[in-house]
């Protein structure tokens, strides 16, 4: 028993024992014989600190300390003294803050108690045991499985109940839960990655526990090349572990769910609100490579009436790839193209990657503005690196220091004045060609010049995971200095916890095949359970061309993902709505319609995102962590359905490739058919169609929807909708604002809830008080009350009936209620019979 051998995946990757560029998951299990390894489960001393414990292990140090009652940091020093402290991830103030606890000793084990937290470590042997007050194991050491560094490298090994799962670590391959799967964290670029490629673009060491209905987070944070294994090496252990760097693990208690995501958010930063236009439909292929080509494309989505607001463009509107260049001949008048755009309510997202094309002696300014400000990164003998990107001989910027990432943000400021709305920062986990490792060389020398770090050099092992997350940062903080007040949309491929302060981000260059479109759900899920909550899937596939009923399954399903961007490669055919034909063309538009109809719960969802940490797209144990009687999550019973915000649930088929009918499995309570109205519950059995992707509402919700419009520039005219869904605890809310400038944090914002409650004689709607000074575009509400089974009602409003409100009921025993606007009114909705 015990960890005497040491996992080596790691250096498999540097070395490139795999020359293909694809790691398969089965290297985790790679092994080898270690001479002496060292082992914390020597007691030596123990002694109380106010927010926590200190234990000794010869010259090894152990610390637990509370940062809050609920959330705790656990780290080991070696040789007497602790690690620097100092995140990338976690916020100075979170790493700072303390909790008092209860020092806790007996013969046995030394620790303490927080508000909510027990933490217990062995005398004997170590082992450190955290639980709640009542006594429930939230996580504990693996018995005989102590703490173990071979060298630099360590593990940290934790006992794996049979009922518990596991869920996060961003867009990973594999199933939902973690369980049985291990992965390397080593940010890669995976283009065509398939279901058993890792590692892939991002490393987001966090994952969330659940266990017999409680959930606590793990956050390691840990920049080197680490990984996880949840018992898929040993059964009844998980572990991590990483090459380098600092033993630093943080613990969040929920144990609701939603909680935990909370936490972690404390812990790692809130993700911006992103701009309202960032949630309409978005065109990209790479690449609309002319002017002619790119207006064309807008002119067509508008004839066809394709609601959308955003198109990309990508890598061939630069000259020969050279980032903040623009081709003059494709391009002849790149500021008047993006005017005419802007005309016709479309913005603009150009790439701008990261490697600044090698050009001495060409005044090409980011070269000689980054040369002249030492913005490089540097070879151990002090030379710039050079790697091959797509221009060719590339350098890297220094994004680990301040003044850099500052120099960055200046690149900005020509496509700022000529009106491009956001920007796209691909390939910087940092993908350089021709190379084995297809990155850096792990001795390239990063300098660290940054608050909270000491200054000092880094070689690439360190700085490789955060390279992206520091590449995104320095484009979102360089776009607020050159417009203050206008948020910013940056979207990245790599990142690394808390990346989501700075950059929305999609899954890479998936392929257009049906195993990819069932992927995207248990991607977009565990992205969002690991704080990305702005995230997409290229729609229809990067790598490929689809098939025509697989593209309109795709779109169909990304009306309910937070980023809908229909993107493909060069080589491929042309993928926008209307290819294949009108048939195909009109159900696409249906679904894209009906995601702008939903646009203001979708941005409402949104905004509670920015505030809470819960994810727009969610899994449906954080909405009914209490579902199964066992505690175990819902999501087991039912792959690949996800709810899109609080009340809509979404049931793709889990296998797109099959033809046969399939089960949809409803959380408890009553259901409504989104499109047909009619109540549901409990199990259903659905016959796919290639024009319905089953939505259900959940009773007891109110969904706010609006008119359709082309795009978000448009103001919707008529009333805000209200589908009611009656049932228990019935409630919703609207957020709305300007959607692009940050007047909403003085108070610029509207905000109203909404509640009903069903009564013996029909319904009583309450609609709240206009919360903040923003003056919404309707003037008018219409309430849809959904299986409504009386012919008729007789409506009250503040207990008078007014002329003002009318109410008929329609198909699908659909009532609607209509009144006036801009107050707070309760309305009371009897039966009226015949
Ligand atoms: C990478 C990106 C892809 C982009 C291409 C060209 O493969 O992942 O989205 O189109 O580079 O820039």
């Amino acid at each position: 028993m015990g960890p005497t051998r040491r996992i080596i995946l790691c250096e498999m990757l540097y070395l490139s024992v795999f020359s293909t560029g694809a790691f398969a998951a089965n290297t985790a299990h790679a092994t080898v014989a270690s001479a002496s390894p060292y082992v914390l489960n020597v007691f030596t001393a123990a002694s109380n600190l106010s927010n926590g414990v200190q234990v000794k292990s010869d010259e090894a140090i152990i610390e637990v300390r509370a940062l809050s009652d609920d959330v705790l940091r656990v780290r080991v020093g070696l040789n007497g003294k602790m690690p620097e402290d100092a995140s990338w991830a976690v916020s100075t103030e979170a790493r700072q803050s303390s909790a008092s606890v209860s020092a806790e000793s007996n013969a046995s084990t030394v620790g303490f108690r927080t508000g909510s937290l027990r933490v217990k470590i062995a005398r004997k042997d170590l082992h450190l045991s955290i639980t709640d007050l009542e006594g429930n194991v939230l996580q504990e050491d693996a018995p005989g499985w102590p703490v173990t560094f071979h060298d630099q490298n360590f593990r940290v090994y934790k006992t794996m109940p049979d009922d518990e799962h596991y869920f996060g670590l961003g867009d990973k391959m594999g199933a939902l839960d973690r369980r049985g799967q291990s992965f390397i964290q080593w940010n890669t670029d995976a283009y065509k990655f398939q279901e058993s490629t890792d590692p892939i673009y991002k490393s987001i060491p966090f994952f969330l526990t659940v266990h017999q209905g409680r959930s606590i987070g793990v956050l390691f944070d840990n920049t080197w090349c680490s990984s996880f294994d949840f018992g898929k090496q040993t059964s009844g252990i998980y572990s991590f572990g990483a090459d380098g760097g600092a033993l630093d693990y943080y613990v969040v208690y929920g144990p609701d769910p939603k909680r935990v995501l909370n936490r972690y958010a404390w812990l790692t930063g809130l993700p911006p609100l992103p701009p309202l236009w960032s949630f309409g439909f978005q065109q990209s292929r790479y690449s609309y490579e002319t002017e002619k080509r790119l207006r064309e494309i807008a002119t067509k989505l508008r004839a066809d009436k394709i609601p959308s607001d955003v198109l990309y463009l990508d890598i061939d509107f630069q000259q020969q790839n050279r980032p903040f260049t623009i081709d003059s001949q494709k391009f002849p008048n790149f500021a008047g193209m993006i005017h005419d755009l802007r005309q016709q309510h479309f913005r603009l997202v150009t790439i701008t990657d990261l490697h600044i094309a090698h050009l001495p002696d060409s005044n090409y300014i980011p070269y000689t503005t980054g040369i002249a400000g030492d913005h490089f990164v540097k070879n151990p003998d002090g030379s710039v690196f050079v790697g091959t990107v797509w221009p060719g001989p590339s350098v890297f910027p220094e994004f680990t220091r301040q003044s850099t990432r500052d120099w960055w943000g200046q690149l900005y400021a020509n496509f700022i004045a000529e009106g491009v709305s956001g920007f796209w920062n691909d390939m910087n986990e940092p993908s350089v060609f021709q190379t084995p490792t297809m990155t850096m060389p792990i001795e390239t020398q990063h300098r660290i010049d940054e608050p909270g770090f000491s200054k000092r050099t880094a070689n690439h092992l360190e700085i490789h995971n955060v390279y992206g997350m520091e590449n995104s940062r320095a484009t979102y903080e360089g776009l607020l200095k050159l417009s203050p007040n206008q948020r910013p949309f940056v979207l990245t491929r790599a990142s690394y916890a808390g990346g989501q302060r700075y950059a929305a981000t999609w899954t890479g260059d998936n392929s257009s095949t049906r195993n990819h479109l069932r992927l995207t759900v248990p991607m977009l899920l565990n992205l969002g359970l690991s704080g990305f909550g702005m995230s997409g899937a290229d729609v229809g596939g990067f790598a490929g061309t689809p098939q025509p009923d697989l593209l309109t399954k795709w779109i169909e399903l990304a009306t309910f993902q937070p980023i809908d961007r229909d993107h493909t490669e060069k080589t491929s055919a042309d993928q926008e709505p209307w290819v294949h034909g009108p048939e195909q063309e009109s159900i696409r538009r249906r679904y894209i319609e009906e995601r702008y109809r939903l646009l203001p719960y979708l941005y409402t969802a949104a905004e509670e995102m920015t505030r809470t940490g819960v994810p727009i797209v969610r899994p449906l144990f954080l909405e009914f962590p209490a579902a199964t009687a066992d505690g175990h999550p819902l999501d087991l019973d039912t792959p690949n359905q996800f709810l899109f915000g609080s009340d809509l649930l979404v049931a793709p088929f889990g296998f797109p490739d099959e033809l046969d009918s399939y089960n949809v499995v409803l959380p408890p309570g009553d259901w409504f058919d989104y499109w047909t109205g009619k109540k549901v519950a409990g199990t259903l059995k659905i016959q796919p169609q290639l024009d319905v992707l089953p939505v259900y509402a959940r009773a007891g919700s109110i969904i706010p929807m609006q008119p359709l419009t082309q795009s978000t520039d448009e103001i919707p005219q008529g009333p805000l909708t209200l589908r009611l869904y009656p049932g228990p605890n019935c409630s919703g809310s609207i957020y709305q604002d300007d959607g692009t400038t940050l007047n909403y944090k003085k108070g610029d914002y509207l905000r109203v809830n909404f509640s009903c409650e069903v009564t013996d004689s029909g319904l009583r709607i309450h609609v709240g008080v206009m919360e903040g000074n923003y003056h919404p575009w309707w003037k008018q509400y219409a309430v849809q009350v959904a299986g409504w089974d009386s012919d008729s009602a007789r409506v009250l409003i503040d207990g008078k009936q007014d002329a003002n409100v009318t109410s008929s009921v329609g198909a699908n025993h659909m009532l609607t209620l209509s009144f006036p606007a801009g107050r707070e009114v309760e309305l009371q909705v009897n039966h009226k019979l015949r």
